[in-house]
């Protein structure tokens, strides 16, 4: 049992038959940032809520650091931070007060606790708020409070269930920046949901794509993107003979096809493609009116996957979430 997290063969039956999740198995390595992508419903929340203990899977099993969930959830839970989908703070206390409740219910001790919510208040930019009621926080900074809540106790795995869902760019920007800073210094292993693709592609070392409950495929950003073909470059010609011959003997070219003026080119290497497109264009006399090059993307792969697009898949806690702070700026502007 190597990994900071192993799941083998997880199922989750919810009554009525819904299989949520349909026998997933993974491994995520210590110190690994590994993201959990897929659209709505298909299974990721659930999964965390097994191996958080929260809920029980209908079979298979699941290991934190060593622990087998099922036989010592209170060992795991030591372990083990969770910032949930669902806003859970406490209204009626203050940031501050929030922060101290969850040290308490994990056992840090009252002085180490203060420091520790200070400067994490500091450092996600909540201090001027911290002894405000949670109540008067606009989503955003509730969102803030929660994910410093689940860090409080310094866990060696930290779950994040669309940590950053309706927050505006700078403030993901904040989070994930105290996230890897986390990694650095504690070694922490941090496992995420988010449906910000730039962002999984740019924080995790690893991530699997799931959709009804099953994990498509798994391996770092750029292995999900080379699964998809690789580069494109594609060419636009005026009164050429056909190139498609001499394309296709460009090196490190796999194929090029035609239609029309347009030449499409799969390749290893965009950038040395396209120039080398263009230096033979040169010398051929090829008349390229246009050269475009494209490196796939993790919407694409998404996309491939799934057979749904992430944009379409801003769930309806996330649109609540986004009305709710929208709403409470103006009040806050008047
Ligand atoms: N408590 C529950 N009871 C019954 N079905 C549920 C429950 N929670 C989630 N589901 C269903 O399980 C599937 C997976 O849900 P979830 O894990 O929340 O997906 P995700 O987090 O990927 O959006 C969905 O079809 C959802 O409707
Ligand atoms: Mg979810």
């Amino acid at each position: 049992m190597s990994g900071m997290i192993e799941a083998r063969g997880l199922v989750k039956e919810y009554a009525g038959g819904v299989r949520a999740v349909d026998g997933v198995d993974f491994s995520v390595a210590e110190g690994e940032i590994f993201g959990f992508l897929g659209p709505n419903g298909a299974g990721k929340s659930t999964t965390i809520s097994m191996i958080t203990t929260l809920s029980t899977p209908t079979s298979g099993s699941v290991f934190v650091d060593g622990i087998d969930v099922a036989r010592d959830p209170g060992a795991v839970r030591k372990v083990i931070g969770l910032v949930p989908q669902d806003l859970t703070s406490d209204d009626d206390l203050s940031g501050r007060e929030n922060m101290l409740l969850q040290a308490d219910l994990y056992g840090v001790p009252r002085r180490e606790a203060k420091e520790r919510a200070d400067e994490l208040l500091e450092m996600i930019q909540l201090h001027d708020a911290a002894d405000r009621l949670v109540d008067t926080y606009s989503g955003g900074m509730r969102k803030r409070l929660e994910v410093i809540e689940g860090l409080i106790h310094r866990p060696k795995v930290l779950f994040l269930d669309e940590p950053t869902l309706g927050l505006d760019v700078q403030t993901r920007k904040i989070i994930w920046d105290h996230i890897l800073d986390m990694r650095r210094e504690h070694g922490m292993t941090v496992f995420l949901t988010t449906h910000y693709l730039e962002e999984a592609d740019f924080l995790c070392d690893r991530i699997a794509i799931i959709d009804g409950g099953r994990i498509k495929i798994v391996g770092t950003p750029d292995e999900l993107k080379t699964s998809l073909g690789g580069d494109k470059v594609y060419i636009e010609t005026e009164g050429v003979d056909d190139i498609c011959d001499a394309l296709s003997r460009l090196s490190g070219v796999r194929s090029a096809s035609r239609d029309g003026r347009t030449y499409k080119i799969d390749t290893e290497d965009g950038d040395r493609t396209i120039r080398d497109v263009l230096s033979a264009a040169a010398d051929n006399d090829w008349h390229v009116v246009n050269a475009s090059l494209n490196h796939p993307s993790l919407t694409e792969v998404f996309l491939e996957y799934t057979g749904k697009n992430v944009r379409d898949q801003m769930g309806d806690s996330s649109k609540e979430e986004v009305r709710r702070q929208n709403l409470q700026s103006r009040r806050r502007q008047k």
